[in-house]
């Protein structure tokens, strides 16, 4: 029996050895936490000592270290906390505590400390809480084209202990698509309006991630040419297309007059224009998702008369003439015949049906529009015998 009796005898030896520490215990709730950045976080906790103990302080340190015979610094008394640590438990049995707005500089491990009446009798809770301080970053796709399924993802570096609720937004709006997952959000078939600053934040909480753009690609829509400056354009103007559409990424533009290419750019300028610039414009708006051409817009460039000649219409028969004026202008000028420095009519062409010596003289005509006028060189009918001669 005595052999029997050998084995608790060790066991003995390692309460007495142990009897030291036996009722001396700080227990936290959460050994790790990650808080968001600006947040308020709770450590919560409870010790224990033998009965008989009376507590004298109670409190949180940084710190293991501490210099020889002297107390671990107090955390409520460091400026970098005391403003923003509450001490909620009662110095008895808990030791929560409460920090707020916290940031990066407060990752470490934080300890609670408790002293008591007897002397050499006290206690520090190690290992002690992780304090983890986290900011949340938008996770979303390098290349999103339209139509595709899109997940942004809302990320923090670690788990937040909290149970937390994702709020996201686009353009600082808050959104209500559907969520994927709690910290996802996602877009569905996404369409070009869905383009934006994506930012997300926690539920209850400040802070807000920074913004992350999404970018929809798509081809270009309804290219549209604007003419500056808008109204009239007379000959010598300077002229300024611009071709504007939608697109992403956005377009190349390329211009057309009739169906010749001239140019590319999101503009094509003309420096003092002429008429030879009139007709029909078109651009071109293309990316690698597309191309469309837009309408066409006619330029009528005003100019005055020039090139005024006066002919002779048809043949000299008989005893008739007519006298025919023509001219370039834009827009289309108005025709007065003179005979020598008389006004005769107005009108194309001059007619005489009864020719006489009367008729002899010097004809010329005028062009006139809003934008000058001018006279064709003069024209002789020489009347004789009743025979027209023509200089
Ligand atoms: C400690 O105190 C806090 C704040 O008063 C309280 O919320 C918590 O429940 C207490 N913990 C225990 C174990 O009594
Ligand atoms: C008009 O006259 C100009 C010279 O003044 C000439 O260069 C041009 O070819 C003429 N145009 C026509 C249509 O005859
Ligand atoms: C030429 O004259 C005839 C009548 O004589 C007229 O019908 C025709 O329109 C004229 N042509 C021009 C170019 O003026």
């Amino acid at each position: 029996t005595s052999v029997r009796m050998a084995p608790p005898l060790p066991l003995l030896i390692l309460l007495v050895i142990h009897s030291e520490s036996y009722g001396w215990d700080v227990s936290y709730r959460h050994s790790h936490i990650c808080a968001l950045k600006g947040s308020t976080v709770t450590m919560s906790c409870t010790f224990r000592y033998p009965t008989g103990n009376q507590i004298i302080t109670a409190f949180w340190t940084k710190t293991q270290v501490k210099e020889k015979h002297e107390e671990f610094p107090d955390l409520s008394e460091d400026s970098e906390y005391s403003q923003r640590l509450q001490y909620l438990g009662d110095k008895q049995q808990n030791c929560t505590i409460r920090l707020s707005h916290v940031t990066q500089k407060d990752e470490r491990m934080y300890y609670c400390r408790f002293t008591t009446n007897v002397p050499d009798e006290k206690w520090i809770g190690t290992p002690g809480v992780t304090l983890t301080v986290t900011d949340l970053q938008v996770e979303a796709p390098e290349r999103v084209t339209e139509g595709q399924n899109v997940r942004l993802i809302c990320k923090s570096s670690c788990t937040l202990t909290e149970r937390a609720t994702f709020i996201w937004y686009r353009n600082s709006q808050p959104l209500t698509e559907r969520r994927d997952g709690n910290n996802q959000l996602l877009l569905q078939s996404v369409r070009r309006e869905d383009a934006g600053r994506y930012s997300c934040a926690l539920h209850g909480h400040i802070y807000t991630s920074p913004d992350v753009q999404l970018n929809v690609r798509y081809p270009p829509v309804n290219p549209v040419i604007f003419i500056s400056p808008s109204g009239e354009i007379v000959e010598g103007d300077s002229v300024t297309l611009s071709c504007s559409s939608n697109s992403y990424p956005p377009a190349e533009i390329s211009w057309f007059k009739g169906g010749t290419y001239l140019n590319y750019g999101q503009t094509y300028s003309i420096s003092k224009i002429s008429s030879d610039y009139s007709g029909e414009y078109k651009c071109r708006s293309r990316n690698e998702h597309g191309e469309k051409y837009s309408a066409a817009v006619t330029l009528n460039v005003m100019y005055p008369p020039r090139n005024v000649s006066v002919s002779i219409n048809g043949s000299v028969e008989g005893d008739s003439v007519t006298l025919s004026c023509s001219s370039n202008s834009y827009p289309p000028a108005e025709i007065s015949w003179f005979k020598g420095g008389t006004y005769l009519n107005y009108g194309q062409t001059y007619s005489i049906s009864k020719i006489s010596s009367d008729y002899s003289g010097e004809y010329k005509c005028r062009s006139r529009n809003e934008h000058g006028e001018k006279y064709s060189a003069a024209v002789t009918l020489n009347v004789m015998c009743e025979l027209i001669m023509v200089q």
